[in-house]
């Protein structure tokens, strides 16, 4: 039985706890029925009374939304903001004192940081990115390790109206510089190195590299938070200054920058179909209201809650569920610099129990890495103070599901398995977890006001227990607004002819069972998903053939039992076809090769080498094919159109 059959055929049903229930925020699946009712009613009034609820504006918006230059949705239009004033001023009157972030260090150090004193840090980093002329509108890299500074930096760049770009830390020089020059960014904030399971991360030697590549003329400076004792020697008098130099003496408030709702709060590059990552552009309001909204649904937050979200502030997730969601509600959270078997495997456990940490958000991959550890790692410690656990980034299987529930909730806390996207900016099918029952390997069902469907090829709606395309038929506030500089990509790759340009298209095959629950299946595009993260295959091609070895190269996904898919490479090379140890010596070299041009996830774990690529006659690379050799499957396809049937022996055989 395939994975997929399995998954429609779990029929095991958890729903909330009476406790739970009766505790949570949206209560009963009459409250969430409710809601949706209201929703489908008046879904203008719906989210403009939400915004009114969530925000506090400076000037209040007089049209929810203006829909006349469709797919370019305009929310809140007229309406004025500021998204750190939202995130920390107007919490200092009644919660200045309550600690916003707790964080872990590599080494296990705690800092913790109350709202009065991260808005003091957020305000003269800002003054300092204002002293160095960086303005409204101005983009900004933030290229930073997991730290507290991270979360300034994104909240000092929306405090002033300049728009962040975060490059995740493990991304490459090449990554850096290609964003640097899309963005047309005029300041980068990074680090000397960043700490993880005991090892320097390279930062600024990586954005030196990156400014060395070219094209980078727009950068004026280059703002390093300094964390450890290395690795800044390479230093640019005037354009590199220290981030405690920066801040030294700064005033401690700062006027923020009254922005409009439209107005981009950031820019987060994600792979598509193509080679090149694409820069989703979000909005101030509609964005923050997506994040502060979800977060409050979704996590069922309350006031003494410790929640902590793993995932890094380059993720969207990060930036919805550790930046800007969590702060913008007023909650305490945990941000962790490390990773989750440093100093050993009791890391993660040993966090929550000695933060008493109530709600939980990993990946499944993260999951899977754990559960292979042993569940007596998490045994060993006290993780009574879990209310509520979450997943993000990739179907869950059953069998994690379940360790997760079990061993890590105590078969207590409800599991809230959410479905979402960058481009969505916050979660869009998820359980509300005092309403909706959870099933194993589910995202279940949309959150309110998220109209979501699954339908074929005509745009119309299929049958619960058959596959389709998952859409959303309404615009939403969080939703992507454009690609950065590219608003024709834009149209074209989410608002499709196909669908009239109604529908938002997902990128994701789906399938509803006869509750309406949804299962998600994977993608429907050449975009692998490596451990939760987003990979073009057609980029990681591109960064084999820029190797001066490599005449062509193919890429495809195979199933992988932690990260989930492995990438997996048909490599041509210019010369002869390697075999044996020269095989295993070049593909090491191109693994390497890889990593150095995009980061270590887009690694291949396997690469063969073969006289060609399976084509057919008209030149066109057969993936599916490859998929199946990439599997070990046997290959049962049709292979007569193939202008050359031996090469397909050759790609069987692995390199090393
Ligand atoms: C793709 C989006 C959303 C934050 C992290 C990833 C897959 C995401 C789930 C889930 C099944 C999921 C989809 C989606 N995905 N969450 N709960 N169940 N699949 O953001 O890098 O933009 O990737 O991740 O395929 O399209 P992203």
């Amino acid at each position: 039985m395939s994975t997929l059959d399995s998954i429609l055929k779990e029929t095991r049903l958890f729903p909330p706890s009476d406790e739970f229930r009766h505790r949570a925020a949206v209560s009963g699946m009459d409250a969430y029925n409710g809601l949706c009712e209201q929703a489908d009613d008046h879904y203008l009034s719906f989210w403009g009374d939400i915004a009114r609820e969530l925000i506090t504006w400076k000037k209040p918006f007089s049209r929810v939304l203006d829909d006349s230059n469709a797919p370019f949705f305009k929310w809140f239009d007229d309406g004025v903001l500021n998204v750190s004033y939202n995130c920390l001023d107007r919490h200092l009157a009644q919660n200045a004192n309550k600690i916003a972030i707790i964080f872990e260090a590599d080494d296990g150090t705690v800092t913790r940081v109350t709202y009065a004193e991260l808005h003091r840090r957020v305000c003269q980093f800002a003054n300092g990115l204002k002293s160095l002329g960086i303005r409204k509108g101005e983009r900004v890299v933030v290229y930073m390790p997991m730290s507290i500074e991270a979360v300034v930096a994104m909240q000092a760049c929306a405090r002033i109206g300049a728009i962040h770009s975060v490059v995740f830390g493990g991304f490459s020089a090449k990554s850096v510089q290609e964003r640097i020059v899309d963005a047309g960014a005029v300041a980068i904030i990074t680090a000397n190195e960043g700490m993880r399971g005991g090892k320097p991360v390279a930062l600024k030697s990586v954005v030196d590299e990156a400014l060395g590549l070219g094209g980078c003329d727009s950068i004026r400076h280059t703002v390093v938070y300094q964390r450890t004792n290395n690795g800044a020697n390479q230093w640019q008098e005037g354009r590199d200054i220290w981030w405690h130099k920066l801040t030294e003496g700064q005033a401690e408030s700062c006027e923020p920058e009254w922005m409009g709702a439209e107005d981009p709060l950031f820019i987060l590059y994600t792979s598509g179909s193509t080679g090149k990552p694409k820069g989703i552009q979000h909005s101030s309001a509609g964005y923050l209201l997506g994040a502060m909204n979800s977060f409050r649904w979704v996590f069922d937050i309350k006031p003494n809650d410790v929640f902590w979200c793993t995932a890094d502030v380059g993720w969207i997730t990060g930036h919805s569920y550790v930046c800007y969601g969590p702060l913008g509600m007023g909650a305490t959270q945990i941000i962790f610099e490390g990773v989750p078997t440093y100093p050993d495997a009791h890391r993660f456990w040993q966090m929550i129990e000695r933060h008493k940490v109530s709600i939980f958000y990993t990946a499944p991959t993260a999951i899977r890495s754990l559960i292979k550890l042993g569940a007596d790692f998490p045994q060993q410690h006290d993780l009574s103070s879990l209310r509520l656990l979450g997943t993000v980034g990739e179907p869950i299987n059953p069998e994690a599901w379940i360790w997760y529930h079990e061993v890590v909730g105590q078969s207590r806390c409800p599991i809230v398995d959410t479905w979402w996207q960058t481009e969505t900016g916050s979660a869009m099918i998820a359980p509300l977890p005092g309403a909706v029952a959870t099933k194993p390997g589910s995202c279940t069902l949309p959150l309110p006001g998220i109209i979501a469907d699954i339908v074929d090829e005509s745009g119309a709606p299929v049958e619960p227990g058959k596959g389709g395309m998952l859409v959303i038929k309404k615009p939403f506030p969080s939703l992507v607004r454009t690609i950065w500089g590219d608003p024709e990509r834009f149209k074209k790759a989410y608002f499709p002819e196909e669908f009239n340009g109604q529908y938002y298209l997902a990128g994701d095959s789906a399938n509803r069972d006869e509750h309406g629950y949804f299962w998600i299946m994977g993608r429907i595009d050449d975009v692998l998903n490596v451990s939760g993260h987003r990979l073009g295959t057609m980029e990681i091609e591109s960064a084999l053939v820029a190797n001066p070895l490599v005449a062509e190269a193919a890429v495809v996904g195979k199933p992988h039992e932690i990260k989930g898919e492995a990438v997996v490479a048909f490599v041509v090379l210019k010369g002869a076809r390697p075999v044996g140890e020269e095989a295993r010596k070049m593909a090491e070299q191109l693994k390497t090769w890889v990593a150095h041009e995009i980061g270590k996830i887009a690694q291949p774990d396997d690469i063969r080498f073969g006289d060609n690529l399976p084509k057919t006659r008209s030149g066109k690379i057969m993936r599916r094919l490859l998929r199946a050799i990439a599997r070990g499957e046997e290959i049962t396809q049709d292979t007569s159109t193939l202008e050359n049937p031996a090469i397909l022996q050759q790609l069987q055989e692995p390199a090393a």
